[in-house]
């Protein structure tokens, strides 16, 4: 099943008082299953913000997150949690692997944690984003992009409804970039996975069906579909 992600006038301020910062304003986005949006736009303007409240990682101040027509805003934890393990896949923009593990059990990693309807094969992903021969390796073994692309392989093993990744192109050069991104829009397309890329990096953009821009916490289109 593939499910469309929604967000809806979503507003997430941090901190109380006189010390706050909006990080999204009225934000409303439509992701449908099979289409991959990037977001872009400067340092400290929210992109990671959005990608943690439509994961629900963090919770929104106001507005609403659905994903195929279920409202995470104000689910339990509990439910958050599985819906998180089932159905989203993150790629942070640090990697965010856990330091004992190999490339290997990094992507084995959340098949672990409960009954995964359809997994996909570990060895097979590594291989998809060129990693299959250090999969034995740990990531202070491994450079920056090394260790996103293990992350990329690691957000896919589950078949996730959702994908959401931070910069995947960062530590990456350019040819490996456009490997990366076109790898990320062919499972997007083939796998009806509702995918959201912040990026920097304009290179890319052409893989991508629609691009938004985010300035002070509010998103706007910038092209759709691509072109
Ligand atoms: N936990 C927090 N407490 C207070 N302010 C925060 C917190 N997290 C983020 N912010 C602020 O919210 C705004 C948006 O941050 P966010 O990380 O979403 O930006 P970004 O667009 O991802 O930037 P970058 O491109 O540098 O990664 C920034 O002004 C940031 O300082
Ligand atoms: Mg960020």
């Amino acid at each position: 099943m593939t499910l469309a992600l929604d967000l809806t006038d979503v507003t997430l301020v941090h901190g109380d008082g006189d010390d706050t910062v909006t990080a999204l304003d009225s934000v409303s986005l439509h992701v449908s299953p099979g289409e991959l949006v990037a977001v872009v736009g400067p340092s400290g303007s929210g992109k990671s913000s959005l990608l943690a409240v439509a994961g629900a990682l963090t919770e929104a101040t106001s507005g609403s997150v659905t994903l195929g027509g279920t409202t995470l805003t104000g689910a339990s934890r509990r439910e958050l949690t599985a819906v998180r393990r089932q159905r989203i896949g993150f790629v942070f923009q640090s990697g965010n692997l856990v330091p004992a593990l190999t490339a290997r059990d990094q992507v084995r990693l959340p098949l672990t944690f409960g009954s995964v309807e359809k997994p996909r094969d570990p060895d097979a992903l590594l291989a998809a984003v060129g990693m299959d021969h250090k999969a034995g390796r740990r990531p202070h073994q491994l450079s920056g992009g090394e260790r996103q692309r293990v992350g990329i392989a690691r957000a896919l093993v589950t078949r996730p409804d959702v994908l959401l990744v931070d910069e995947p192109t960062a530590a990456l050069d350019r040819q490996r970039s456009q490997d990366i991104v076109a790898l990320l829009a062919e499972e997007t397309h083939q796998y009806g996975v509702a995918t959201v890329m912040v990026t920097h990096d304009h290179d890319v953009l052409h893989h991508c069906d629609t691009i938004y821009e985010m300035i002070d916490g509010r998103l706007g289109v910038v092209t759709s579909p691509a072109g």
